[in-house]
Order: C-alpha cells, then sequence, then structure tokens
C-alpha cells in the first residue's frame, strides 16, 4: 500500500450517479432469478450459513466422482480449503456429462480474424480433448506437472486447457500479447515441462509470432521443458528443433479418443495465471478444481443467467482470468454454446463485433469498457449496420466504466432492451464477486451493485472497520472465505499472506482496489489501491515497467504512474532519470522510442509507456521515498497543491512538468 492512499478523504468519491435502471420486463420474464424474493432467499440462505449454502450448491452443480464431506476447512488458513475430500475432474464437468443428452450441441462457434469458421460439438470437443489428454499423457505429462500454454485464440487452445485438466496437469496460460522476455519468466516460475504454443495467430491484419517469441523465450533459459507442442495456425514458416518440437497434428495421429479422466481431490491445482503485483515479479496465482469450478458455475447461471438457447460471447483473450473462467471453463461446465473470435475488434473496420453478433446471433455479450470506449468513439453509424436484436444481456469487466460509455453500451448497443451486468472480480477470486443479478435488481451506470450471495464484500478504513457513511471512500475486503477463491501464489505463500490478508491481521481478503458504497449500499469501484495500473483493463504493476526501463543501459531510476485516458482507462507515465546527462530540453525522441521498444521487449507492447520525461532526479523525500503522488498530480497535467517542502529537491519540479 503506497503512503498517500493512507489518507482515507484522499480517496473519497467525487461521482454522484443518480440514474437507476430496472430490469427490463421482456428480459426478467425469461430469467433464471427473476424476482427481489428469489434472490433474497439465496441471500438468506447464505448469510444464515455460508458454508452449508456452498455446500448445497457443490453437490447440486458438480458431478463428483467421490462426494466430499469435508465444507470448509479453515485449519491451515489463510490456505483455506473447500470440498478437499471430494474426487473430482474439471475437464468430465464440462464435457463428459453433457454428451448422453447434448452431444450433438455446439460447444464451440468459432471465428478467425480472416474470416474462417468453425463449429465444433460436445462430442468432437469430448473426442479432441481426450485425444490431446492421450497426447500429453504418452509424452509422458502426469498429475501435477506444469504446462505452459502460449496460444492464440483458436479453439485449441481451450482443448490444450481442457486436456490438462483431465489429466491432472497444472496448466499456466501466458497471454500471446506478453514477450519472450516475460514467457520465459513464467516458465521458469512455475518449472514448467512442457510448452504448447502455435506458429502464430493473427490479430490486427498482421501475424503474431508466437512460435518466435517461444524460441526465443527456451534459447534463454527453461531448462525444464522438455517438448514443445506446435499447432498449426497461421501457416508461415517457423523453426522446429528437432528432438524438442512437435507437431500438433503429428503428436495427435495415434493418439486414442477415449481418455479416462484422472480423478483429483477438489483442492488439486487447476491451473496458475500469473499477474501482476506491487512489486517487479508477477505472482503465479493458483486455482483449485472444485471451489474454482463452483463459482464459475454459479456466476455463469446468475449473473450471465445462461440458458440452454444462449450465444455466450466473450471476448476476452484466454490469456487473462475472464478467458478460463468465461470461455475455458465456465460456458461448457453449463453446457452452454459459446463464440470464441480469434481477432481484433477493428478488422476489417470497428464494426467487427456488431457483425459477429449479428452473423452469429450472439444473445450474450461480455467485453471490457476500453473496447465500449474505443468503439463508442467510432461513433454509431457501424453498430447501426446491424442487426443486433439477438442480443439480451450485456456485461462489462476490469475496470471501472464510465457512466457515458454505460449509457452508449445501454442505448446503442443493447437498444434499451438489455440489461448490462458490471462484474467486479480479479484474477485472485476466480469469479465474479460483485455483480447484478440482471433479472432481479436495478443497475446504475457505473456501479457493480451488490456482493453475490455467499460474497461479504465490505468497505473498511484503516482499522478494519466497516465504513457505514454513504459515499465514503475505503479498501475493498472480502471477510469470508469464498470457493473459488486463490490458494496461495505458486512457491511463495508468504507472499500470498502479506499480500492479501495482513493488512487485516488474517481477518478479511485485501482486494488491493478502494470503493465506495452509496446510501443504497451499491458499490462504486474507485480503482486500485495500490501500485497496479489498469491499462486497457491489463493489470500492470508500476515496479515492473521501472525495473524493465531500470534494466536498460542508459536508465539509471524510474517511476512509474498512471494517468487517466479517454479509451485505456489508464496510460502509462514513466519519469526516467538517464546514467549520464538529462537531453536538451528534457527531449530525446530516439531514446524515448527505443525505450519503448525495450520495455516492449522485457514485457509485452501493453506495457509500453505513453509518456517518458527525462528528469535530472526523482522527487524524493529526505529520507529517499520516491513521492509517488505529486509525480501523479504531475503526470495529470493537475496543479501541485501538495506540500512540496519536505522534498530533498524541490528545483527539479519544473523539470517534471516538463517545463524545462
Ligand atoms: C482488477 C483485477 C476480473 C477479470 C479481469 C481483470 C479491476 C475488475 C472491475 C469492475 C471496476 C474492476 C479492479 C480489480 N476491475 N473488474 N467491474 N469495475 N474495476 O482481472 O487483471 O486480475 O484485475 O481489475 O481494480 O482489482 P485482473
Amino acid at each position: 500500500m503506497t503512503e498517500e492512499t493512507m489518507a482515507s478523504e484522499s480517496i473519497d468519491s467525487i461521482l454522484h450517479e443518480e440514474r437507476l435502471f430496472q430490469p427490463p420486463v421482456t428480459f426478467a420474464t425469461k430469467a433464471r432469478i427473476n424476482t427481489r424474493e428469489r434472490l433474497q432467499e439465496l441471500q438468506h440462505q447464505a448469510e444464515n450459513d455460508y458454508e452449508n449454502f456452498w455446500a448445497g450448491l457443490a453437490r447440486q452443480e458438480i458431478t463428483w466422482q467421490r462426494p466430499f464431506q469435508s465444507i470448509l476447512d479453515s485449519s491451515r488458513a489463510p490456505h483455506f480449503r473447500w470440498f478437499h475430500d471430494g474426487l473430482l475432474n474439471v475437464s468430465y464437468n464440462c464435457l463428459d456429462r453433457h454428451l448422453a443428452q447434448h452431444g450433438q450441441k455446439t460447444a464451440i462457434v468459432f471465428e478467425g480474424e480472416q474470416g474462417d469458421t468453425r463449429r465444433i460439438s460436445y462430442t468432437e470437443l469430448h473426442r479432441e480433448v481426450c485425444r490431446f489428454a492421450n497426447t500429453l499423457k504418452n509424452i509422458g505429462i502426469t498429475h501435477g506437472d506444469r504446462v505452459v500454454i502460449y496460444m492464440p485464440m483458436i479453439p485449441d487452445a481451450v482443448i490444450a486447457m481442457q486436456a490438462c485438466a483431465r489429466i491432472g496437469a497444472i496448466h499456466s496460460v501466458v497471454f500471446g500479447g506478453f514477450s519472450a522476455e516475460s514467457l520465459k519468466d513464467r516458465i521458469e516460475d512455475a518449472g514448467a515441462r512442457m510448452l504448447i504454443t502455435a506458429d502464430g495467430g493473427h490479430r490486427g491484419g498482421k501475424i503474431v509470432e508466437l512460435k518466435a517469441a517461444a524460441d526465443k523465450a527456451l534459447a534463454k533459459g527453461c531448462p525444464t521443458i522438455e517438448h514443445v507442442i506446435v499447432c498449426r495456425r497461421t501457416g508461415h514458416d517457423i523453426d522446429m528443433h528437432a528432438g524438442r518440437d512437435i507437431w500438433w497434428t503429428d503428436a495427435v495421429a495415434d493418439a486414442g479418443e477415449k481418455c479416462e479422466p484422472m480423478w483429483v481431490d477438489s483442492e488439486h491445482p487447476l491451473f496458475l495465471l500469473y499477474t501482476s503485483g506491487s512489486t517487479g515479479k508477477p505472482k503465479g496465482i493458483q486455482h483449485s478444481s472444485g471451489g474454482y469450478l463452483l463459482g464459475a458455475i454459479t456466476t455463469m447461471k446468475w449473473v450471465f443467467d445462461i440458458q440452454d438457447n444462449d450465444l455466450f460471447w466473450c471476448t476476452a483473450d484466454i490469456g487473462w482470468i475472464t478467458g478460463h473462467t468465461y470461455v475455458a471453463y465456465g460456458p461448457l461446465a453449463v453446457g452452454a454454446t459459446m463464440l470464441m473470435y480469434e481477432g481484433a475488434p477493428t478488422v476489417p473496420d470497428g464494426g467487427r463485433f456488431w457483425d459477429i453478433c449479428e452473423r452469429h446471433k450472439v444473445s450474450i455479450f461480455y467485453t471490457a469498457p476500453t473496447a465500449i470506449r474505443a468503439l463508442m468513439k467510432l461513433g454509431d453509424a457501424l453498430p447501426a449496420r446491424h442487426d443486433l436484436s439477438s442480443l439480451r444481456l450485456l456485461g462489462t469487466v476490469g475496470e471501472p466504466i464510465n457512466p457515458e460509455a454505460w449509457m452508449w453500451y445501454h442505448h446503442v448497443i443493447g437498444q434499451e432492451r438489455c440489461p448490462i451486468v458490471d462484474t467486479w472480480w480479479q484474477t485472485e477470486t476466480g469469479c465474479h464477486m460483485i455483480a447484478p443479478i440482471p433479472g432481479a435488481m436495478p443497475t446504475k451506470p457505473g456501479s457493480c451493485t451488490l456482493p453475490l450471495p455467499g460474497i461479504t464484500a465490505d468497505v473498511v478504513d484503516e482499522q478494519g472497520n466497516s465504513i457505514t457513511q454513504p459515499d465514503k471512500g475505503g479498501y475493498l475486503v472480502i471477510k469470508k472465505p469464498w470457493p473459488s477463491m486463490l490458494r496461495t501464489i505458486w512457491g511463495d505463500d508468504q507472499r500470498y499472506i502479506s499480500t492479501y490478508w495482513d493488512k487485516f491481521s488474517g481477518k478479511y481478503y485485501l482486494a488491493g482496489d478502494s470503493a465506495r458504497r452509496d446510501q443504497d449500499g451499491y458499490f462504486w469501484i474507485m480503482g486500485r489501491a495500490d501500485d497496479v495500473i489498469k491499462v486497457s483493463g491489463h493489470r500492470l504493476g508500476t515496479m515492473e515497467i521501472e525495473s524493465a526501463l531500470v534494466a536498460h543501459p542508459r536508465v539509471a531510476e524510474a517511476a512509474v504512474v498512471g494517468r487517466p485516458d479517454e479509451i485505456k482507462g489508464e496510460a502509462i507515465f514513466a519519469y526516467v532519470v538517464l546514467r549520464g546527462k538529462r537531453p536538451e530540453g528534457g527531449i530525446d525522441e530516439v531514446l524515448t522510442g527505443d525505450l519503448r521498444t525495450w520495455v516492449g521487449e522485457q514485457i509485452g507492447p501493453i506495457a509500453k509507456p505513453d509518456d517518458i520525461r527525462y528528469a535530472d532526479n526523482l522527487p524524493k523525500t529526505r529520507s529517499g521515498k520516491i513521492m509517488r503522488r505529486l509525480l501523479r498530480t504531475i503526470a495529470r497535467g493537475e496543479e501541485i497543491t501538495q506540500d512540496t517542502s519536505t522534498l530533498e529537491n524541490e528545483g527539479i519540479l519544473l523539470q517534471l512538468q516538463g517545463k524545462e
């Protein structure tokens, strides 16, 4: 937590939104949960006995190979265990159990950026997952081994994830936009034995060179990797390393179509997913099997109101938690049909999303505020060209949505017919935590509304006391464990405890966000309260970017902060102190270009600073602490009102402001 967030008045809210939107009648009449009473009943059950509330759902929603007796085991808190003596397989729950009645139902409708399409039924998906699972086994991957997946948004990526789940291997998906360097760090931290990648993917009219990046990562280290399976997607030329690399099609050629699932205990890690925190090193968030699956299923039903004839489209990449819970697992676990799209929203033009919605008749559409803002900026004519009448529910995730973008989504895309579910959650929480139940409660533009049944979210002050005064900001916490919570940080239990639990002495889970509640108890997320920024909904640690900058031979020191950006939510602002002289007038476009490229290579293009400002020093107190709040003020171009007299070197303020 940074020094300035301590002052709770600094996170008091200035935003006041009064509009209230009742569930549209046409939506509510058909919704699973469509009365306030039904919702209250769920909430009461959860409040009266939250352990049995979750246990009841776990028995009802999951097919267990061996039922659990133990519900919640807190003996090693905060390493909570849920349903730990139960045995299950997540892939079985996503595939096999639907085959008898829904084998012919489409599981995945795929569209590539270049327009190619593919429909895969549950029976076909099951067969492909079994074949690939057998392949992994034949190569020697077993229960508990880590497998890194670095793939484009194609069904094969889901097949790879499901195949790992089927044999009890732990996958760790690395977003295809991350660099070779980031891939290497994640492979090494996880100690992965295998890498599954593709020759490349199509994105933004270009080829993303996944295999080339993978080769670079492996050339630099990753001694634990024995084999690389390469899926052919783009068909362009790549290098194959004899003895190490195998084409997917060759690897599965003689794999059997039947693969008995490996029954694992509920706590068996299903996957690791690396995310940024307040240090330079990303953390491997470890999720369980049973508890995670339960969260994915309940939220598919409660928040997305998923029904048999829906076509569900979550635009998130499988490299993020959203692409895990609401692409690779949740929709399949409930036997739904989902759409998967490989490419960018702007190819061939900014109407691509609406075109896909129209042609495939998407009924539930879930995306990020940054995409909504970018598409809104392109004007109403693009969506107007498409028939969006198949849509019945819209969702957003990843960062706060500004009321203006919410209203545009509501009017222009939802045509006032579709509720909007603004879903607050995190990589760590596994599934939605604070989100509307769209058939049973009104929404407000910009608010993620109320915690879901069983989720004890609250806003507390520095001492951990609930803030009861409306609109007063504080720390967002979760007061009781929930099934889909993270279990630890891979290989670093201590960091798990210090990051999430120490602040409130092990009592509450600290989300890292600041939030407020209004007079109706609705939650309004105000942003991160730690050194994490959200750039186009992507989570980046400012320290990570600083470490990348400092690793450049010409950089002595760096400080990175976020500044508001109309489309991206936040943009990256870097203050850099060079070894040697500061450039004349603070401008060196060549070096700035080099540093941006450098950060792109160290982390990935999403982490490239938008602004770089050179100074002779950073604003430090006499004790050597960087005054980040001051840097944020300057990055926003605001007047400095804070006391700068404690600065060691007040003289650099003009340089930092770009005035000298
Ligand atoms: C952080 C988690 C959860 C999937 C995608 C992001 C921010 C997330 C919302 C929302 C306001 C939100 C928070 C949170 N965030 N959803 N609906 N309204 N802020 O996962 O990368 O783990 O990031 O995203 O700051 O802590 P993530």
